[in-house]
């Protein structure tokens, strides 16, 4: 396989590196070990962390691909990297849930862990200074950031994905309970970008319930790199 050059770091977030590759097309994104949670308000370095979302997002673009929905993803690098195409990104964190957590349960006061009647959509503005609203088809429409077209395209992949996910999690004991997706454009396609983690994701144990992702953080549960290694190996088993 040829090698890609690294070259100039294009941006630095709170959990990723992204840099530019020889080819303009592409990017290399780096996994960082460092979490965050509520904004940056809340910030540690978890060895181990970086190298897992790689791996575990490497598996899932994979099996997007095999079931027709095409991703940035190209591939896989190294531990901590991968390669992909360089989107022009769309500023909205799309959300979808099967399950209630989270947010949802803070804001409208459902117990979490019921089951939802039918998959909720969300879209949220990316802005750091702003918090990420939570925002609808015509805000986003009205601040110029996409059109309805557009978002009727992200949510149709995003619904698209969600059949894909909690279908083969479901074989491996693991419930798909919300996750947040972010977009971009590519040569005028809209493809799916950024990553698809236990740190952008909630995964818990079928039977017992157990969360196996971010929140282990975000709740002070302890067992962070346990449950995203736990989340790896029955997805590749
Ligand atoms: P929420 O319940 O906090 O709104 O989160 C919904 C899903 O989105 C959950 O799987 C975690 C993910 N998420 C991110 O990936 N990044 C974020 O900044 C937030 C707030 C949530």
């Amino acid at each position: 396989m040829e090698t890609v050059e690294k070259r100039e770091q294009l941006y630095e977030g709170k959990a990723k590196i992204i840099y530019q590759t020889e080819n303009p097309d592409y990017v290399i994104i780096h996994y960082k070990d460092d979490a965050t949670a509520f904004n940056g308000a809340k910030k540690e370095s978890i060895p181990g962390k970086g190298e897992l979302n790689a791996k575990i997002s490497s598996v899932f673009f994979e099996l997007l691909h095999s079931k027709g929905i095409p991703t940035h993803f190209v591939r896989q690098l190294n531990d901590h990297e991968l390669l992909v195409r360089k989107l022009e990104i769309i500023p909205v964190e799309v959300v979808i849930r099967n399950i209630a957590a989270g947010s949802l349960v803070r804001r409208l006061g459902l117990k979490e862990g019921t089951k939802l009647p039918f998959v909720i959509r969300e879209f949220y503005y990316k802005d750091d200074a702003l918090g990420d609203p939570l925002v609808n088809e015509y805000h986003l429409q009205a601040m110029g950031v996409a059109t309805f077209e557009q978002l009727s395209e992200l949510s149709r992949q995003a619904l698209e994905i969600n059949r894909v996910l909690r279908e083969f999690l479901r074989q491996h004991q693991l419930d798909l309970v919300d996750f947040k997706l972010e977009f971009g454009i590519f040569n005028g396609q809209i493809l799916l970008g950024d990553e698809i983690s236990p740190d952008t994701c909630r995964f818990w144990d079928t039977e017992t319930h157990e969360k196996l992702d971010k929140d282990r953080f975000r709740e002070d549960l302890g067992g962070l790199t346990e449950a995203y290694s736990e989340v790896y190996r029955r997805i590749i088993g």
